[in-house]
């Protein structure tokens, strides 16, 4: 074979495997890595299977599903969120439909901002399943108000909850996991710990603070490598978190159903968040475009990001302020534009 054809043989390669790529991108739901572990990594049913799984934020939402999901494994779960009511009606759920007995989900109320009972609730754990080995670090609120309007509460409060609520729960939990050598801390940040967005400055504020954290006690970490610190970061997904997101007041949440049906459906979203468990993934994007390409600019081009950021972003007030799901129309947008 010639030198000449052997180029143009391998500059075909090159082209081919680039628009695989781009048609993969096109049609993702998740980052490429995640989306390559879903095809060709490790099942969830394989590996999550005989584990004691710790889930915050159970009576709702991503939280409410993933235990539903996980039921149907044979694993040990730790249902927490202040509501007692839904944490028992979601334990019957899971009872109902998947594979446990009564013996292994254990409903566990707590406040994620009241840090002086997360030490007890976390030896009422090992009391009564004798190890941790996933804490998933789901429970939180978001916000919808625009900055100038915020009173200063709202960015406390959000802090208390989503960060310093989070690092104190895993602070409780981690020196069990340091002294097995092992265990997996999943966080669910957002994809506004990456990128951000207007409605939500304190919100994004404490989940960019997580992933900081995360981040850096991940390397702290380097001499466990039978820890794995990863944090979820999803785009909007159908859940109760625009409902309860805080407004202008600490006291006021936005308090009505939003149209959710151009987000992500819960189950495909916890499907891949088990994915990414199973796989022992650092960081994975669950979300559909255009949010899935804004992460990616804000990741690789942040020129262009801060461009079409604004363009979204305007669209993200008009919205608000047209008593509209703040994502709704530039997601109608941009879907019959792709149907
Ligand atoms: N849905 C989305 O579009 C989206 C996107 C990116 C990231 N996320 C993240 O996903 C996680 C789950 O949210 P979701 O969408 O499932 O919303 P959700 O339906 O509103 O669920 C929120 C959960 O957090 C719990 N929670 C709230 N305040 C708490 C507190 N002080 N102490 C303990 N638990 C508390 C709630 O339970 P109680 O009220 O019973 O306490 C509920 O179970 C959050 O961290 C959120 O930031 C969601």
């Amino acid at each position: 074979m010639s030198w000449e054809l052997l180029l143009w043989l391998l500059a075909l390669s090159a082209l081919l495997a680039l628009l695989v790529q781009l048609l993969r991108f096109v049609r993702a739901d998740g980052d490429l890595t995640l989306l390559w572990a879903e095809w060709q990594g490790r099942r969830p049913e394989w590996e999550l299977t005989d584990m004691v799984i710790w889930v915050t934020g159970a009576s709702s939402g991503i939280g409410e599903e993933l235990v539903y999901q996980l039921s149907k494994l044979g694993v040990s779960l730790v249902l927490s969120a202040r509501r007692v009511q839904e944490l028992e009606r979601v334990k019957r759920r899971c009872l109902e439909n998947g594979i446990l007995k009564e013996k292994d989900i254990f409903v566990l109320p707590l406040d994620l901002t009241d840090r002086s009972s997360h030490e007890a609730a976390t030896k009422a754990v090992l009391q009564e399943f004798g190890k941790i080995d996933i804490l998933v670090n789901n429970g939180g609120q978001s916000q919808r108000s625009l900055c100038v309007d915020t009173n200063l509460d709202v960015f406390k409060e959000l802090m208390e909850l989503n960060y310093l609520g989070t690092v104190s729960l895993t602070m409780c939990v981690l020196p069990h996991m340091i002294e097995r050598k092992q265990g997996k801390i999943v966080t669910v940040n957002s994809l506004l710990g990456i990128i951000s967005a207007p409605l939500s400055s304190g919100y994004c504020a404490s989940k960019h603070a997580l992933r900081g954290f995360f981040n850096c006690l991940r390397v702290e970490l380097a001499e466990y490598p039978g820890i794995l610190i990863s944090n979820i970061c999803p785009g909007p997904v159908q859940s109760n978190i625009v409902k309860n997101s805080l407004t202008e007041e600490v006291t006021k949440s936005v308090g009505i159903d939003t149209v959710q049906s151009h987000k992500m459906a819960t189950s495909r979203c916890v499907r891949l968040m088990l994915i990414s468990m199973a796989n022992d993934l650092k960081e994975v994007w669950i979300a559909d475009h255009p949010f899935l390409l804004v992460v990616y600019l804000w990741q690789y081009m942040p020129t262009w990001a801060w461009w079409l950021t604004n363009i979204l972003g305007k669209k993200r007030i008009e919205n608000f302020k047209n008593g509209l799901d703040a994502d709704i129309s530039y997601f109608k947008t941009w879907k019959t534009k792709h149907d």
